[in-house]
């Protein structure tokens, strides 16, 4: 599917964004494992969250929908009868191969053409630690194998700084006998610390530390999923790029794990105000105000790499526009993402004539550009389709973005909903 986008005279109006993609995905494992039957509301309705219900389902785990709001689990797990497909969730697999490892039968896992080349040693290594056994396509990619069993407590330090990694590990210390510990040298979003938090489980954090004691015995729990901050990033951005823009977004999910994107967007001054902040289950959600600002640009490396790699792809599109530019370093991690987000970002910013210098863990680009209309491509990719649209709406004529379908893997509205705030 191709959309057709037209620069925007401005963006106006409230918004709701569709749920937390990350937070969905934890919230229906841990409710099919937990006792009782757990209430997801606002749970997200995407192509990487039905394929965790779709890989539960196969599992035995019932669950229903009645419009946005999920019931699932009540009765454990089942041998699944055939090979459980993923899609194109790297969450799905890697987070769910932590409960899989646990289980007392074979579990084969697989996922789309662009899931079965990314690596997933980074959970087999930790699994095979605890005593899982897991064959994988070459040693490394999917389908995967897993053959379940009783697992023992780890000492984990992460080698790769990610919350997936992370997740599956104390999902699999929920199952194992005394204390699983996860070191984290650099902060990656905590929503499975405060999950697992909510369903009971004994967890600890302290200073990139976190302990979880096993066996847990989980409850079932009644939870709202917050609206989805890395959703909002694209209208953050294209608001702060279109003149005379001014948008509400309801009800986003600020947990300090993944709000390092609207310090770094304020760092360079764009105005964004958020004024009512509650909890929920542990997470902070909020509204956020956003006005067309011009923002001088920046530099992400270290950490901020890391807490912003879902961003990174529509900040490269602000960065074209600020004043002095954006520098990403430290984020090779982008190369193993849905695609290659280094190469594919970088192929549509220079279809629009805009310079981008290209590294092996980066790239720098220049402030001042102008984005000419192009014929851009999703190339299969969510969130290069999303980045893709909000440069067009600042293009000097009417771009296309193909494949543009690719959205529905987080944001199957996305497209109508950036089309109804023109004014
Ligand atoms: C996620 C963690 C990140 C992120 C992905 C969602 C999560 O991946 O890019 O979109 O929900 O834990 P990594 O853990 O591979 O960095």
């Amino acid at each position: 599917m191709t959309e057709r986008i037209t620069p925007a005279s401005r963006l106006r109006g409230r918004m709701r964004l569709p749920g937390d993609k990350s937070i969905s995905h934890r919230y229906a494992m841990l409710g099919a494992i937990a006792e009782g039957t757990t209430l997801i509301r606002n749970y997200a309705i995407n192509a990487d969250c039905n394929s965790t219900l779709e890989c539960l389902h196969g599992l035995g785990v019932p669950s229903a929908h009645e419009g946005n709001e999920l019931t699932i689990g009540g009765y454990g797990l089942e041998e699944p009868v055939g090979l459980l497909d993923a899609g194109n969730s790297g969450s799905t697999i890697r987070m769910l191969s932590g409960i899989l490892a646990a289980q007392p039968f074979t579990t084969r896992i697989t996922g789309d053409e662009s899931l079965s080349r990314r690596p997933m040693e980074r959970i087999m290594r930790p699994l095979e630690a605890m005593g899982a056994s897991i064959r994988a396509r070459e040693g490394r990619y999917p389908p995967l194998e897993i053959r379940g069993g009783k697992l023992h407590p780890i000492d984990y330090t992460l080698p790769v700084a990610s919350a997936q990694v992370k997740t599956c590990v104390l999902f699999a210390g929920l199952y194992a006998e005394g204390v699983t510990t996860v070191r984290q040298p650099v902060p990656t979003r905590d929503h499975t610390e405060l999950a697992v938090r909510e369903f009971g489980a004994d967890i600890e954090v302290r200073e990139g530390v976190i302990a979880v004691r096993g066996p847990a015995r989980l409850r079932a729990r009644e939870l709202e999923v917050p609206g989805d901050l890395s959703a909002a990033a694209f209208f953050l951005v294209a608001a702060l790029l279109v003149e005379g823009s001014e948008l509400v977004l309801e009800q986003v999910g600020l947990n300090p794990t993944r709000a390092a994107l609207l310090d770094f967007l304020t760092g360079m001054g764009a105005d964004i105000r958020i004024p009512r902040l509650a909890q929920r289950a542990g997470e902070l959600v909020g509204d956020l105000v956003v006005r067309h600002s011009r923002v001088r640009g920046g530099l992400i490396e270290k950490a901020l790499a890391a807490a912003l790699i879902d961003e990174i792809p529509v900040l490269a599109v602000l960065g074209a526009a600020s004043e002095q530019g954006l520098t990403v370093r430290d984020a090779a991690e982008l190369r193993v993402k849905e695609t290659d987000r280094i190469a594919t970002l970088a192929e549509n910013l220079q279809r629009m004539g805009v310079a981008i210098e290209v590294h092996p863990d980066g790239f720098h680009v220049s402030g001042g550009q102008r984005f000419h209309a192009a014929e851009l491509d999703s190339f299969g990719d969510h969130r290069i389709a999303m980045a893709a649209a909000v440069a067009a709406l600042a293009a000097d004529g009417e771009s296309t973005v193909s494949g543009a379908e690719a959205a529905a893997v987080s944001y199957p509205d996305f497209f109508r909903a950036l089309a109804g705030l023109r004014s």
